[in-house]
């Protein structure tokens, strides 16, 4: 259905100094939103995963400095700017995977330096987050406009975890690309991992391009591979977290056996992100993979499915390395192999 806009949630509204998020647990069985009014509110929902997908997680990281802010009405302006200071650091240490938290908060927090007294400091953190907010929404339209072209009428494209309006803004990065395609008016399926622990494949992805009408159909994270060996994949869009100068790209636990597979059996691999997702300056041995608590792996909706004295490791985040990407979609265009070279040509 060329033109029309195919992407119906809004994860994350502003409204009469209450910052809404759509609470992600809750999904797909219910749509609600959660109402926050403190800094703390916000850090225990990205802890929580009531609010995930790195460049949401930083859209919102963003506005939580704001209710931060918005506490200090008056007094000594350098007092206020300490305590947001630790508030920024409380918040971007929720998530230390993904960049776009640490990138979201330090920008908003740098708006502190252009006001002269405590008392405007929250309208002033406002606006900066209200522009990122609208910035990285058109950077997913962006996504999807580089990225359609990658796609062929007739495609199945598989997807990881949730790269969707969910993650994001709205629209979404890998799932731009999809909508984007499909408002172009080409015929694209999409396999969907269900992504174990959370299930984000099941319970985010399948929902938000069900509602959008757009085919979807889920697998086992393990089916990926023979679903590509017998040509059921045309091409894979997964998101990220984070990706490095040299290509190296950290995207939800289960991207790299998919990257893999997608090498071994010739099938495109391309990631898509908006430029806030890039990370120019750390070497891939210093990028921190979130562990996030062994209960998600051993217990499947309150049940337990192991032996009682057995416990689990839960890295949440892989890297995949740059050879395995044929190419990353961002909002500036698609970069193409070589990574590091053509990265640093377009970024550096
Ligand atoms: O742990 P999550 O759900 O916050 O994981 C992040 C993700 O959603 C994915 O890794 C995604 O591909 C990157 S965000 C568009």
């Amino acid at each position: 259905m060329p033109g029309k806009s195919r992407d119906s949630l809004e994860p994350v509204r502003w409204k009469n100094g209450v910052l809404e998020v759509i609470d992600q647990t809750r999904l797909p069985g219910r749509l609600v939103y959660v109402r926050m009014r403190t800094v703390d509110q916000v850090s225990s929902a990205i802890r929580s995963m009531k609010v995930r997908g790195a460049p949401l997680i930083g859209v919102v990281g963003g506005y939580g400095l704001v209710l931060a802010a918005l506490k200090i009405r008056n007094g000594d302006l350098s007092q206020a700017r300490s305590r947001l200071r630790k508030s920024a650091d409380s918040l971007i240490s929720t998530r230390p995977t993904g960049v776009n938290l640490r990138w979201a908060v330090e920008r908003v927090f740098k708006a502190s330096s252009r006001v002269d007294s405590a008392a405007t400091l929250g309208d002033e953190l406002r606006r900066e987050a209200d522009a990122i907010l609208r910035e990285e929404l058109e950077a997913a339209h962006k996504i999807g406009h580089f990225g359609a072209p990658l796609i062929e009428d007739g495609d199945t494209v598989l997807t990881h975890c949730n790269a969707g309006s969910l993650a994001t803004a709205r629209y979404g990065t890998a799932l731009a690309v999809v909508r984007s395609a499909v408002e172009d008016g080409k015929n694209v399926s999409v396999i969907a991992t269900e992504t174990r622990p959370l299930l984000q494949g099941s319970r985010l992805t399948a929902f938000e391009l069900s509602r959008d009408g757009i085919p979807v159909r889920l697998i086992c994270d393990s089916a990926a591979a023979q679903l590509m060996a017998r040509g059921a994949v045309d091409k894979v869009v997964v998101g990220a977290d984070r990706i490095l100068g040299t290509g190296h790209v950290t995207n939800k636990i289960g991207t790299l056996p998919i990257a893999l597979g997608a090498k071994f059996y010739d099938v495109p691999f391309y990631v898509a992100a908006p430029v806030s997702t890039l990370d120019l300056v750390t070497d891939v041995s210093r990028v921190v993979i979130e562990e996030r608590d062994q209960r998600e792996v051993l217990l499947i909706g309150g049940r337990r499915f192991s032996p009682r004295n057995v416990g689990a490791l839960n890295p949440a985040f892989d890297i995949t390395p740059p050879e395995l990407v044929t190419g990353i979609v961002t909002d500036r265009g698609v970069v193409g192999q070589p990574l590091a070279e053509n990265i640093r040509a377009m970024f550096g």
